[in-house]
């Protein structure tokens, strides 16, 4: 009998040795250790032993059964953890969720506005459907008036447009509230233009509004500047050329020097060392007669702020059609 344990242990430990996938493990455990593999087989065999010696070779088999199950055991590890190694190349860059990110308009309408709360100014909204009367006529420019071609408007019936400009937000804010007022309103203004570079029929604007007793020119010429050293740092001059708005008087536009060339002349400020920006001034006295402030106790400055301009002084972009193409392409960049 011991010589039987003894060969059956050699016999498996050349099986094992052959074995070379998980398969033939699972036939191995059945031919050895199954309800009647081999070692069933030998314990079988107990019955014809005489009585005395049943309890050693009972003990043979059972180190046996241990020896043989802690050996298939092992095999099946590493024959586990080979497949699993072969499949799993830990020098492949890790697959990355996808993640989405700020539109460069927003992240620059964003910096806008943190730079306005910085100065204590708070944000207000208005609507994009308008209606002529806040668009216009309580901006001093009535029906037929000249000025009106100064902006190309969408007309959705003969008193409803969509908005070509910020500045109705003014009015609005004006109806409700008193002075003092120290607000800006970002967003979204439509103009009947065909799209080229510097063109689209819909763009971006920040209007800002401060009335109190006793504000002029300078605030205005100081609060223009302060933005344009914060967005654009400390060695970026502001220049303000006289001009017509009919809701302002005096009028402004007013031009950021050229970030890219310094003043030199390059492709964004058609070599002119400036770039417009947007208009400003004091706020009419006709438009406070709109909405019912004292133009004797109060004055008050106004101004415009074209949002995709900014984005594209700041990101270096040449055509603004860029911005509203939705390329992935492009817009992963920022
Ligand atoms: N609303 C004017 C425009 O869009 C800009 C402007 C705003 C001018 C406020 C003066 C004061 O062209």
């Amino acid at each position: 009998m011991l010589d039987l344990i003894e060969k059956l242990k050699e016999k498996f430990k050349s099986d094992l040795s052959q074995i070379k996938s998980l398969p033939e493990v699972d036939k191995l455990k059945i031919q050895y250790m199954g309800r009647k593999g081999e070692v069933a087989d030998l314990f079988d065999r107990m019955k014809d032993l005489a009585p005395d010696e049943r309890p050693q070779i009972g003990k043979y088999l059972n180190e046996l059964k241990s020896y043989l199950n802690t050996e298939t055991e092992n095999l099946l590890f590493r024959l586990q953890k080979k497949s699993t190694d072969s499949q799993l190349d830990l020098t492949l860059p890790g697959r990355k969720p996808f993640v989405g990110r700020k539109h460069p308009l927003t992240k620059t309408m964003d910096e806008i506005k943190s730079i306005f709360y910085g100065m204590g100014f708070s944000v207000e909204d208005g609507p994009e459907i308008e209606t002529d009367y806040y668009c216009f006529e309580a901006l001093n420019m009535p029906k037929n008036h000249p000025a009106r071609d100064m902006q190309d408007t969408l007309y959705i019936t003969d008193d409803i447009v969509l908005r070509t400009h910020t500045s109705p937000v003014q009015v609005r804010v004006m109806e409700k509230t008193q002075p003092p007022v120290r607000i800006i309103a970002p967003g979204r203004v439509y103009r009947r233009d065909t799209p080229d570079a510097s063109h689209s029929p819909f763009f971006h604007q920040v209007e800002g509004l401060v009335v109190d007793k006793g504000i002029c020119f300078g605030d205005l010429k100081g609060v223009i500047t302060a933005f344009a050293h914060k967005m654009f740092g400390s060695d970026i001059k502001v220049r303000f050329r006289p001009s017509f708005f009919p809701f302002t008087e005096p009028s402004a536009e007013y031009d950021f020097l050229c970030v890219f060339c310094m003043g030199k002349g390059c492709r964004v400020c058609k070599n002119t060392g400036w770039v417009e920006i947007s208009g400003a001034g004091m706020v009419d006295p006709n438009v406070f007669k709109y909405v019912n402030y004292d133009s004797e106790k109060y004055t008050g400055y106004a101004f415009g702020m074209g949002v995709d301009r900014i984005a594209m002084l700041k990101y270096g972009i040449y055509d603004i059609r860029l911005f509203f193409e939705n390329d992935y392409r492009f817009l992963e960049q920022f």
